[in-house]
């Protein structure tokens, strides 16, 4: 019998219409009594400006969009999907699941629909899952999505948060194929970082005990998202008997461009092969690495045939690379 794996078949992604730059961040903080400057922002992030979630926009309405937008570039219906892996952390409600509530949008009742959170790692998590449960033969076409609206949980009195993140969607249909496909996946998780990229907070009686913000200690996320990112593209690249030669684009979770730039350097991948777009998304958490991939298979840049890396990192601590041939 012919070995079964997963494809992906189509690309999607959704903004929210509100563009902030920097100039416009830092007039509005200005105003709250919080200082901070276009050239900080540049100078220790890349960031130039990022999409902010209209009040009552939700975080399956981006993610529905999204969807829609890979459903049309894979030539499929919504009818035609077994399986919706939603990465996010933040929900639209405690329970259902977000992916349940896209389901309901997208009309597939039936498909099995479930999130995954694993925070900036998210969507890494998803497509591994998907991928895992395509090849087992159970499934045969799943969307998986990431999707986010930080701006609700960041502290826009905390300027060493409140500058780095936006909001947005990402999604891809991976189908079962005869063809290869992911080649190569790997999840890590060390809990005992949790403190350096949480928010505390959750429902208890009926308030919210604890921190409702999102907190983080840069300088630590720094140091451990450049050693695990190296580390772990090396390790979907020895699973597939590979170089990084042979990697045509690296799509890292977008948080920093000293991030992204450090990593290609240690794997010695040229900025050339490099699909960076924290500078005009910010960071977008799950949604970072799909809301990449769709922009890049979009402008022309990653073509079918090529070997691209996924790459998570993020709350948890998590982290994990996907190798694909698109
Ligand atoms: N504007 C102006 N000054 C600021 C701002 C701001 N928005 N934020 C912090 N500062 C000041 C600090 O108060 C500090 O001032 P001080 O020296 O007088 O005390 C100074 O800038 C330097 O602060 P550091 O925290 O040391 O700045 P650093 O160079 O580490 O940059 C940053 C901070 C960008 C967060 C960096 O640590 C980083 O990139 N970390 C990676 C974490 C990341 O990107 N996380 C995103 C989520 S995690 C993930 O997705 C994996």
């Amino acid at each position: 019998m012919a070995r079964l794996y997963s494809k992906v078949t189509g690309t999607g992604a959704a903004l929210p219409a509100r563009a902030v730059s920097n100039d416009q961040l830092v007039a509005d903080l200005a105003q709250r009594g919080i200082e901070t400057s276009n050239d900080w922002i540049v100078a220790r992030t890349g960031i130039h400006k990022r999409h902010i979630a209209a009040p009552g926009q939700s975080t399956a309405d981006l993610a529905t969009e999204a969807a829609q937008q890979a459903l049309a570039a894979a030539g499929r219906t919504a009818r035609e999907i077994d399986l919706i892996v939603l990465a996010t952390s933040t929900p639209d409600q405690t329970f259902p699941s977000t992916a349940c509530l896209v389901q309901a949008r997208l009309g597939n009742v039936g498909a099995a629909a479930f999130d995954v959170q694993a925070v900036c790692s998210g969507f890494v998590y998803a497509t591994t899952v998907a991928d895992a449960l395509i090849r087992s033969g159970t499934h045969r076409r799943a969307l998986v999505i990431g999707a986010e609206i930080f701006s609700r949980i960041l502290d826009w009195n905390d300027r060493t948060t409140c500058v780095l993140f936006g909001d947005g969607a990402g999604a891809v249909v991976l189908e079962a194929s005869d063809t290869p496909g992911v080649l190569a996946a790997r999840l890590h998780a060390d809990g005992s970082q949790a403190g350096i990229l949480c928010t505390a907070g959750r429902i208890d009686g009926g308030k919210i005990t604890g921190d409702p913000f999102l907190r983080m200690d840069g300088q630590a996320v720094f140091k451990l998202a450049v050693n695990v990112l190296d580390s772990s593209a090396r390790e979907v690249l020895s699973d597939a008997r590979m170089t990084a030669a042979q990697v045509d684009w690296l799509i890292p979770h977008q948080a920093n461009v000293r991030i992204l730039s450090a990593t290609c350097k240690k794997l010695g991948i040229s900025d050339e092969r490099l699909v960076a777009t924290v500078d005009r998304h910010g960071n977008t958490s799950a949604a970072s690495v799909p809301l990449a991939l769709d922009l890049a298979v979009r402008d022309g840049r990653v073509q079918s045939g090529q070997a691209v890396v996924l790459q998570g990192v993020g709350g948890g601590f998590t982290w994990g690379s996907v190798l694909l041939r698109m």
